[in-house]
């Protein structure tokens, strides 16, 4: 049986006659950029979080460098974060021109282990970005006690996360900020670019709301150097369209990790994700840890079974990263992980049937010893 790894059109498709009316809305309104769209959206996603302000954005990676910037990060700064994330988490470090500094993660959850922290403080560390990898949260509480010692922000990358939830609060809203992305594969996806920060700091909201908006808290009259990181009016109109449907999404796709793991207890040699006490996974990636992992997933493609790795090289071994001077074997988990992790189908639509044939067809490879 053929397997997408990701199937928007099935999670769009009863919401199509919804999509359009609130795009007709947009296009008769004129709303493009920013504007009442957005300040809907925006109420509307702070309120899902339970924090009290949201800012639109133009993408995740926005979110991100609007809210370092907000905060005051810039050069000379170091900012501790994970190498196993996506770029863009270092990128909005590195646009302050701070310094990426990194922290090796948990073995079991994948996200930074606060027992490193300490090590990597110097008098220069500013702020700490956890990131809520595959949509379960850091372990925030050791996280935050630590900043607080040590007179650190923090920011989370909750770009993965969306409704995901630590001790009953919902990711993002235990930071100064958090940062979220609402790429169309997203839990909560845009038909295009989008991002959000959120916040419970109103100084730090207009901050980031002059920011995204070329400097200006009143038109053509700029009080600082900002740039365009508006939302698009048709982006917001399509998020208040999702967002309704979101927590079902997420208790979908966590009914769909229930059937993966259980499928995997008969394979020996697959690892399946664990989700910690404190938290409430909204399994944004859902990936299982191989050894022989290409080969696996080698298998998986001609079979028809869309697959992907999230991430294949960490952060601090990417190139763009070569003048930091970290070396191989600078963070053994991490690396690992890089070696192992293989990303599965996961969408709220997702049938038993394809669960079941995806376990199978893993089951297959790593059974016969067909992994050369
Ligand atoms: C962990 C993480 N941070 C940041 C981003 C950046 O978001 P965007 O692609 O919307 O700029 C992403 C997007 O994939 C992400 O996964």
């Amino acid at each position: 049986m053929k397997v997408p790894f990701l199937d928007l059109k099935a999670h769009h498709a009863p919401l199509a006659e919804e999509f359009d009316r609130a795009i007709r809305e947009v296009i008769e309104s004129s709303a493009f950029a920013g504007g009442p769209f957005v300040e809907r959206f925006e109420e509307e996603f702070a309120e899902f979080c339970g924090a009290s302000h949201a800012i639109g954005v133009g993408n995740g990676t926005d979110a991100l460098w609007l809210a370092l910037l907000a905060l005051g990060i810039g050069e000379g700064d170091e900012v501790i974060t994970v190498p196993n994330t996506f770029i863009a988490t270092v990128e909005a470090i590195a646009y302050c021109k701070a310094r990426p500094v990194f922290v090796d993660v948990d073995e079991e959850t994948f996200t930074m282990d606060p027992a490193e922290l300490e090590k990597s403080l110097t008098e220069r560390t500013k702020a700490i970005i956890p990131v809520h990898l595959f949509g379960q949260p850091a372990d925030m509480d050791p996280i935050l006690e630590f900043a607080r010692a040590h007179g650190l922000f923090v920011i989370e990358d909750a770009a993965q996360a969306h409704g995901a939830e630590y001790k009953s609060r919902r990711a993002g809203t235990m930071g100064d900020a958090g940062c979220f992305s609402f790429y169309p594969g997203k839990n909560l996806g845009a038909f295009g670019e989008a991002g959000a920060v959120i916040t419970n700091d109103r100084q730090l909201r207009e901050q980031i709301q002059v920011l995204r908006d070329h400097g200006q808290p009143q038109k053509y009259y700029h009080t600082l150097m900002g740039w365009n990181c508006r939302m698009d009016g048709i982006q917001a109109a399509v998020l208040s369209t999702k967002l309704p449907h979101l927590n079902e999404a997420n208790l979908l796709r966590r009914k769909h990790a229930l059937a993966y793991n259980q499928a995997f207890t008969a394979i020996d040699g697959v690892r399946t994700p664990f989700e910690a006490r404190y938290a409430r996974h909204v399994y944004h990636v859902y990936a299982i840890r191989v050894q022989e992992r290409d080969a696996v997933r080698r298998h998986l493609q001609e079979k028809g079974v869309g697959c992907a790795v999230h991430y294949p090289v960490p952060i601090h071994l990417q190139e763009a990263c070569r003048s930091l001077g970290y070396e191989k074997g600078a963070f053994p988990i991490a690396e690992s992980l890089a070696e192992e992790f293989l990303s599965l189908p996961m969408f709220p639509e997702l049938t038993a049937e394809q669960i079941e044939s995806v376990a199978c067809c893993i089951g297959d490879v790593i059974g016969v010893g067909a992994l050369v």
